[in-house]
């Protein structure tokens, strides 16, 4: 049995990493989706809400399996028996910090590929913290995310104005 895991930190899912687990799925019998921690970022959504909207998002999909992971990615890989990391790739601009990524998880990690799925031309400019930024601003974030994930950012955008 082949098994993959798309990392992320997936605050929240969008239909860019949708398109991507998607895909992974035909090409692997399981794909475990990992919401990891992204030092770089400072979330709005615990790794149990993203897990929650991930499982939702997900729902449709045989092969899939959601879970969180706070340490390294290819200790998570390794634990899970996965012999592929799988990403999605949308501009050259993504490339230099995959790119670093992958090298440093290979030298972590030989056995452990990275996999990267160019992504949908659709969701080329598509990323979690503009869907945040669209929302917050009163756009619409519709065309962006799936349906539960829409009314849990703007639940949250709600909440957030009640605090300003
Ligand atoms: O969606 P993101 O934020 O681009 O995902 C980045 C993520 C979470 C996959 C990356 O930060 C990660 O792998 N974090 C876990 C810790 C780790 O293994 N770091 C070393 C990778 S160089």
């Amino acid at each position: 049995m082949t098994t993959a895991i798309c990392p992320g930190s997936f605050d929240p899912v969008t239909l860019g990493h949708i398109d991507i687990i998607t895909r992974a799925s035909k090409l692997f019998d399981r794909v475990i989706v990992a919401v990891l921690v992204n030092m770089e970022k400072k979330p709005w959504f615990t790794i149990e809400e993203r897990i929650d909207l991930l499982r939702k998002a997900t729902e449709g999909i045989g092969n899939v399996e959601i879970a969180g992971f706070d340490g390294l990615l290819v200790e998570f890989a390794r634990q899970k028996g996965a012999s592929a990391i799988v990403k999605g790739l949308r501009a050259v601009s993504d490339f230099e910090y995959e790119f670093q990524m992958a090298l440093t998880n290979r030298k972590l990690a030989p056995d452990v590929e990275t996999l990267f799925l160019t992504t949908s031309s659709e969701n080329m400019y598509l990323s979690s913290s503009t869907v945040k930024q669209v929302g917050l601003w009163g756009g619409d974030i519709a065309p962006f995310v799936p349906d539960c994930v829409r009314d849990e950012i703007l639940m949250r955008i709600r909440q957030r104005s009640h605090k300003i």
